[in-house]
């Protein structure tokens, strides 16, 4: 059996701290799809589309063999159902970010009895980063490089500056 998780989130943009979850959730799981959920707390904070997002989170994970990319903008619990995943992986910086999570793990669950919602602890290097503080730092004129992966650097600096 494929056992197959999904790594949800805004991605707006992806992070190397994003990158650092899907990557070991691709060791963990047979197959990853890397997911860019429509959040509806930030509707009016997203910077990228979501065809951008996508496409960012392609060219990041294109190394990966078992990761996929994908979007939803509904039920996180019924995405999961349609994929047949068995879990969410999400990485859990602080324990600000737990009451959230916890939260929204338990109504996944009660939405979704099948499906698991497993918390990976953040890399030390990574705990601090979070995609409003890289997109605040490069609009600011501020150097985003040890944030963001490779692929992705020159084209959101360039948004971020008003360049792109
Ligand atoms: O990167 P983010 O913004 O912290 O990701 C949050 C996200 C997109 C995973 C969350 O908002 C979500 O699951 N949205 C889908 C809507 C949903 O399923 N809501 C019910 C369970 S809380």
């Amino acid at each position: 059996m494929v056992r197959t998780a999904i790594c949800p989130g805004s991605f707006d943009p992806v992070t190397r701290g994003h990158l650092d979850i899907i990557s070991r959730a691709a060791g963990l799981f047979d197959r990853v799809v890397a997911a860019v959920i429509y959040n509806p707390d930030k509707a009016r904070a997203f910077t990228f589309s979501i065809e951008e997002r996508v496409d960012f989170l392609k060219r990041v994970t294109a190394d990966m063999p078992n990761v996929e990319v994908g979007s939803h903008a509904g039920l996180l619990a019924e995405y999961a159902r349609e994929l047949g995943a068995c879990a969410l992986v999400k990485g859990l910086r602080a324990v600000s970010d737990f009451e959230y999570e916890f939260q929204m793990a338990l109504a996944n669950k009660q939405l979704n009895p099948e499906l698991e919602t497993v918390f990976l602890t953040t890399s030390s290097k990574y705990l601090y980063l979070s995609s409003s503080m890289v997109k605040q730092i490069g609009s600011l004129g501020g150097d985003v490089s040890e944030f963001l992966p490779a692929e992705i650097l020159n084209d959101v600096a360039a948004r971020l500056t008003g360049r792109g």
